[in-house]
């Protein structure tokens, strides 16, 4: 949007920090991060200088994919504390400034939702409340390949599970304890705007949707095309599905209309282009404020999918990231993140987590941090966190690589050695290890067994480590966050992409009244040249002045 620094909506100068509250901090030693453990690291948060604080799911909830499966929306989980902890976590940060965005999960519940148990009796008021389905015609329920689609889950096997009871099956686009809700049904429409105003008026400050762009489906649930077994991406009947748009404009008038402009939504879409994000973002439509996109995560996916990783091209970032901005630039916002629970961390994907870790983590931060939309920030990428390197099967916990490598191990495609670099190359748990605050056992996550190991380099890379250095990650994600607050022109400034085709170098400018920011990013462990005029020297992750060369993984923000 052209918006100038009087009317911009106060998002776009504000940074978000993603907690993902199993992995942050635990206060009680059951190895499980939770609220009071939140409570106890807000100094850090403070410090750091982030606006938001985003938190994953904390609702009940069996936990068959980390809370992402809600038994009741309404309810914290006991694993994590109380509302009366979640309601001082809230006091707690608008005491300091800082807002709460909540994740909403509504395009499944649980399987053990109430209204999901109550749904599976075919007489119940509930039944249309999922999408329940006879066996495909002419076959018996159970019967290999009687799916009512023959849609791939994403978590590995069919989209539909057999309910004995009625012998119809549901459908769950992610885990089988993940039924998706049926949206074309008013009522449930309406219990989910209800209570996310029940939300609201507890003091939240807006959401984070999970998949909201898949709540539509094409309701003649037609099969997709089968590229391999029998199993195929059903993705056209419910990526950005035939009613999304009338869906979200009628969730904000039910829930956000006449709200104060102190809220952030922020819709989770994968698939989504950037013609569409134009549309969900364009703010005289009333969708949602951004969208998270997965255009620059899946550039390092190979044709076997995420777990197939190739190494990035630069100019593919590029083109991807500049092509967002362009396409936002008058209408609609974008978010910017490299890393969340479900991406490894982008030190160890994109830079080097080895001898250049402090540099790259740097380097990848700057970059960005400088373009134009609200930067994510997800905890510990403050700190360079990298991957957890695992080595064997039984470190990981994330059901999606349990599921991937279940069915590898079935089919026998590969070795082992092929499978843990997979998982270990772009696993969710790379980012699930838990935060490191100190040199003390488990990095000060926990007093107790945590319930994923630590990542073995905590006694390097550690928060205490970081805020004692002054040359460290930490501060620096300090300075590139006070600098957006600061300057008009890292919020609003037009953006123009240097060196397209440049295999090392990411170049930018930023303009806005007058004033040019050109963002310098190096790539590579080498040194790099660019030829490029620049201006006094704003922020730099070097100590020493800068010389026209861009040193290894060097970033460089000049102003004239
Ligand atoms: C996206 C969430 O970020 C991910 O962690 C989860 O597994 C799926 N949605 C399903 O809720």
């Amino acid at each position: 949007m052209s918006w100038t620094p009087e009317d911009a909506p106060w998002w776009t100068r504000a940074v978000v920090y993603q907690v993902y509250p199993r992995s942050f901090a635990d206060s009680d030693g059951d190895g499980i991060g939770d609220l009071r453990g939140i409570l106890g690291r807000l100094d850090h948060l403070a410090e750091l200088g982030v606006d938001v604080v985003w938190l994953s799911p904390i609702y009940a909830s069996p936990q068959d994919d980390n809370g992402y499966d809600i038994s009741d929306y309404q309810a914290v989980d006991p694993m994590f504390g109380t509302l009366e902890d979640l309601e001082e976590l809230i006091a707690a940060l608008h005491d300091r400034g800082m807002k709460l965005v909540m994740d909403l999960v509504v395009n499944h519940t649980s399987d053990e939702h109430p209204w999901f148990v109550e749904s599976r009796d075919p007489d119940s008021p509930k039944r249309d409340w999922y999408w329940w389905r006879p066996p495909r015609a002419g076959m018996a329920a159970g019967a290999p390949g009687a799916e009512p689609t023959n849609w791939r889950s994403f978590f590995e096997g069919p989209a539909w599970e057999l309910d004995e009871r009625s012998g119809e099956y549901y459908l769950h686009l992610f885990s089988r304890k993940q039924p998706d809700l049926n949206w074309e049904n008013p009522a449930v429409r309406d219990a989910v705007y209800s209570m996310m105003r029940w939300w609201l008026d507890r003091g939240v400050d807006g959401f984070r949707m999970d998949v909201i762009n898949l709540i539509s489906k094409d309701i003649a649930l037609p099969d997709g095309v089968v590229t391999d077994g029998l199993l195929a991406d059903g993705s056209a009947s419910y990526v950005c599905g035939p009613r999304i748009h009338e869906f979200l404009a009628e969730m904000h008038k039910a829930v956000f209309a006449g709200r104060p402009e102190r809220l952030l939504t922020v819709g989770e879409m994968p698939g989504v282009t950037v013609e569409q994000a134009r549309d969900f973002t364009d703010p005289a439509r009333e969708e949602v404020d951004m969208v998270f996109q997965f255009e620059h995560v899946g550039l390092d996916h190979g044709p076997g999918g995420k777990f197939d990783v190739r190494p990035l091209r630069l100019r593919d970032l590029k083109a991807s990231f500049g092509r967002w901005q362009t396409a936002l630039a008058d209408v609609g916002w974008n978010s910017l993140y490299w890393d969340n629970h479900d991406q490894p961390r982008i030190v160890s994907r994109f830079g080097d987590d080895g001898r250049y870790r402090r540099e790259s983590a740097t380097m990848l931060a700057t970059v960005l941090h400088l373009h134009r939309g609200t930067p994510y920030v997800y905890q510990g990428e403050e700190l360079g966190m990298t991957n957890a390197h695992f080595t064997r099967f039984d470190q990981y916990r994330d059901i999606e690589t349990l599921n991937h490598v279940a069915v590898a191990k079935t089919v026998g495609t590969g070795s082992d050695e092929d499978l843990l670099a997979g998982i270990a190359a772009t696993g969710r748990d790379n980012a699930r290890t838990p935060m490191q605050w100190d040199g003390s056992p488990n990095a000060g996550f926990t007093t107790g067994t945590p319930w994923i190991s630590v990542n073995e380099n905590y006694p390097t890379v550690n928060a205490e480590a970081e805020r004692a250095d002054p040359g460290s990650v930490f501060h620096y994600y300090r300075a590139l966050i006070a600098l957006r607050h600061d300057d008009p022109v890292v919020a609003l400034g037009d953006f123009t992409m240097l060196l397209p085709d440049h295999e090392h170098v990411y170049a930018f400018t930023r303009r806005l009244g007058g004033v040019t920011l050109t963002v310098l990013g190096n790539f590579s462990g080498e040194v790099q040249e660019t030829g490029l005029e620049l201006g006094e020297l704003v922020l730099g992750n070097y100590p020493d002045p800068a010389g026209s060369a861009l040193r290894p993984w060097e970033a460089r923000v000049h102003r004239s």
